[in-house]
């Protein structure tokens, strides 16, 4: 039996995020008390792959866990997302990936990832995924995994290659030019592009054009948007009002919501607006996947903002994880 076609394809990193809340983040050096604690699953590969899911889109996933009970239950609950999970597998080499996430009052968070399996998964574990690969509409795809083996992935992949460089790294240059859209916040802008984001996004695409990247790029401005470079156009989105909680996982909204709508062929100036929309949606409750929003949530997000296109000026602020929204409870 042929396997039904997938929308959007994501190669990457699954773990269990243990989530403590503090009234603010500890300086170097010091103690502080959490004011509550909860296990989400998360990982960027995972949680770019429930946001397209919550979107209505077909998504594979492809990755590896430990042979432990975690990864039975990040399997059992991208699978309940309606995730294709028959190419996450599983490694007796290390436990399943884990995050501690402390996320603080003000909503801002900081997190540091115990790579575990998703550092195993290798060239070799792209083999039984070849076809998926090849015949979704997007592959995805970020740096919770060894680069080798997203250079491979995109070299199979026969859609549309999306990388998010993060955790922010050098690229290699043929990663660059397997790429057709890359998607970075402030910071992996600068390590990436290796120059800072320009003050005038005016000059963004002489930065693009030096850097050897042939394809679109979209850098996300946290609360103030995101800015989609395409060609020598520069389009700004501004995000909408709302509530924010945490923004853990509102940059992984982002890209799942962008690749959802280039995979329904959308515009890059729509898909720009539904993934910013999307991703302001997401930050309203705890957890990296909790807020997803579904489709008709964005549509009538969108629907209820109306126009927000506009030239961000893209004053230099610390980067987050995403476009958040302004105003904060
Ligand atoms: O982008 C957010 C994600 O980063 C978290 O879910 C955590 O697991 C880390 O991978």
């Amino acid at each position: 039996m042929t396997p039904a076609r997938v929308d959007v394809a994501v190669v990457g990193s699954v773990n269990i995020d243990l989530v403590a809340t503090v009234a603010r983040l500890p300086l170097p050096g010091e103690t502080v008390p959490a004011l509550g604690f909860e296990q989400f699953f998360g990982g960027k590969g995972s949680n770019q792959a429930v946001a397209a899911a919550r979107l209505g889109r077909r998504v594979a996933f492809v990755g590896l866990t430990g042979e432990d009970a975690e990864g039975g239950a990040v399997r059992a609950a991208l699978g309940a997302e309606g995730v294709d999970v028959s190419h996450l597998g599983t490694t007796a080499e290390a436990g399943t990936g884990r995050a501690i996430v402390l996320v603080a009052d003000d909503a801002e968070n900081s997190i540091v990832v115990v790579g575990g399996a998703n550092a195993v998964l290798g060239e070799e574990h792209l083999t039984g995924a070849a076809e998926v690969l090849e015949q979704a509409a997007v592959v995805v795809a970020q740096l919770e995994v060894p680069v080798e083996t997203v250079l491979a992935a995109a070299r199979l992949a026969g859609g549309t290659v999306v990388l998010n460089p993060a955790p922010a790294r050098a690229l290699p240059r043929e990663l660059l030019e397997a790429v057709d859209v890359l998607v970075v916040n402030e910071v992996e802008y600068e390590v990436v592009l290796g120059r800072p984001l320009p003050t005038d996004l005016a000059d963004v695409p002489a930065d693009v054009a030096a850097s050897g990247l042939r394809g679109t790029v979209v850098v996300t401005l946290g609360g103030r948007g995101a800015v989609l470079c395409d060609g020598g156009e520069v389009v700004a989105e501004a995000p909408p009002v709302v509530p924010v909680v945490d923004t853990t996982g509102a940059g992984d909204t982002f890209i799942g919501a962008l690749a959802d709508a280039l995979s329904r062929r959308e515009p890059p100036r729509d898909a720009l607006r539904w993934a910013v929309h999307a991703a302001s949606l997401s930050v309203g409750a705890l957890g990296a996947t909790t807020g997803m929003p579904s489709s008709e949530q964005v549509a009538e997000s969108i629907r209820t903002s109306g126009p927000t296109s506009a030239p961000v000026p893209p004053v230099p602020t610390p980067a987050v994880d995403g476009p958040a929204p302004i105003q904060e409870v």
